[in-house]
């Protein structure tokens, strides 16, 4: 990688010293999977620190949407978001269950509970929010409307590690939340991911579903699939969870930094901190308005890459545009105003935990000479 290039993101990589060192222990133990005392220490520090009852680990964050969508039972059609990363969607698409998309609501970039109702039908059975950037949706709102109708909620919460409203987790809403741990979210495990869950008797359902459906040595009760979390990425999470906080802290700062410098920027427009919400920074999407900024989104994203800054367009173009889910009524773009003005407008700048002060001067420098 170019040196001069500022990337999106950056992993947070354990001290590999550290890392050695757990990994001569694993490799001493000779259990390098299959629920093994990692995995196991990592599920506990994990629920611990996030302040939910039950953590599952998963190889990614998609399996533990389309495992959780099995283990409601989820069948239909569910009501979820354009506005999102695609594997929200295809976890639907897996289960054979037609996803319904509503608009978002600007000020959240997460769904407007106002139009849940009218997309609702007898094969409705469940919602798929996302909180979009780790960004709370409007959750007491979609509650009220899911115990109105009998629908379960399930969360993509793969942006939202750490996120608390009022010192309460957001992943304690809905019936289930999933996360992922990918190399480019704030925690990661390289790849992997968990589900959360609210009590002992669905976390073994959940625990034998990623495990084939085995229920013992020789049971199996369900057509579960094999998405385990190894060993080694357990060890690796435990040593990231120690310094997760600071990354989290290190990212703050990026977005005080960032607030600072665009805040008078004719054009540009971006989220300030919600009060009560302990937010963990995983992204900072700016939105430009091409009538004052001067210059469409794309000339500026461009511009920037041309000056070695890879912004990216994020969530651009909309799961609703590509051509798996075009076909669907939902899909049609008169449905979905909002989400097509945050698609075309957004660019996430670049947000992690080693930015120097240079880094962001560089990248404030593009945006404002514009
Ligand atoms: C909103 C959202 N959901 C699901 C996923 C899938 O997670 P993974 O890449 O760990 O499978 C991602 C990953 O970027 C995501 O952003």
């Amino acid at each position: 990688m170019n040196k001069n290039i500022i990337t999106v993101t950056s992993p947070l990589l354990p001290n590999l010293e550290e890392f050695t060192k757990i990994l001569q222990e694993v490799w001493d133990s000779k259990w390098i999977t299959n629920n093994g005392s990692y995995h196991k220490q990592l599920e506990q520090a994990l629920a611990e620190y996030l302040k939910v009852p039950f953590v599952s680990l998963f190889t990614n964050g998609t399996l533990p949407l389309i495992t959780g969508l099995q283990a409601l039972r989820i069948t239909g059609e569910v009501i979820t978001t354009p506005y999102s990363f695609v594997a929200t969607t295809h976890s639907l698409w897996w289960n054979g269950i037609k996803p319904v998309f509503i608009d978002i609501d600007w000020e959240t970039g997460c769904i407007n509970p106002d139009k849940i109702e009218a997309a609702i039908t007898p094969k409705t059975t469940a919602i798929m929010p996302v909180h979009v950037y780790g960004k709370p949706c409007n959750i007491n709102a979609i509650q009220n409307i899911a115990d109105k109708y009998g629908l379960k909620v399930i969360y993509d919460a793969a942006h939202a590690f750490g996120v608390e409203v009022n010192g309460e987790s957001i992943l304690n809403a809905g019936d289930l939340s999933t996360l992922s741990f990918h190399a480019t979210k704030v925690f990661n495990t390289v790849e992997g991911g968990a589900m959360i869950i609210h009590d002992e008797k669905t976390k073994q359902r959940i625990d034998y579903l990623k495990n084939f459906g085995f229920a013992g040595e020789t049971e199996v009760i369900a057509p579960g699939i094999n998405s385990k979390m190894d060993e080694i990425r357990s060890a690796y999470g435990l040593l990231n969870l120690r310094q997760v906080d600071a990354a989290i802290e290190a990212r703050h700062q990026v977005a005080i930094s960032y607030r600072k410098a665009l805040r008078d920027v004719e054009g540009i427009e971006f989220w300030d901190d919600i009060p009560g919400v302990r937010h963990n920074y995983s992204y900072f999407p700016i939105f430009v308005d091409a009538k004052k900024y001067g210059k469409t989104r794309d000339e500026l994203y461009f511009k920037m890459r041309e000056q070695g800054v890879w912004g990216r367009r994020y969530f651009y173009p909309l799961i609703s545009e590509f051509s798996t889910y075009r076909g669907l009524p939902s899909a049609a773009k008169e449905n979905l105003p909002v989400a097509h003005k945050m698609a075309d407008s957004v660019i996430c700048l670049p947000m992690h935990h080693a930015l120097s002060t240079e880094d962001i001067e560089r990248i404030i420098s593009i945006i404002v000479k514009q």
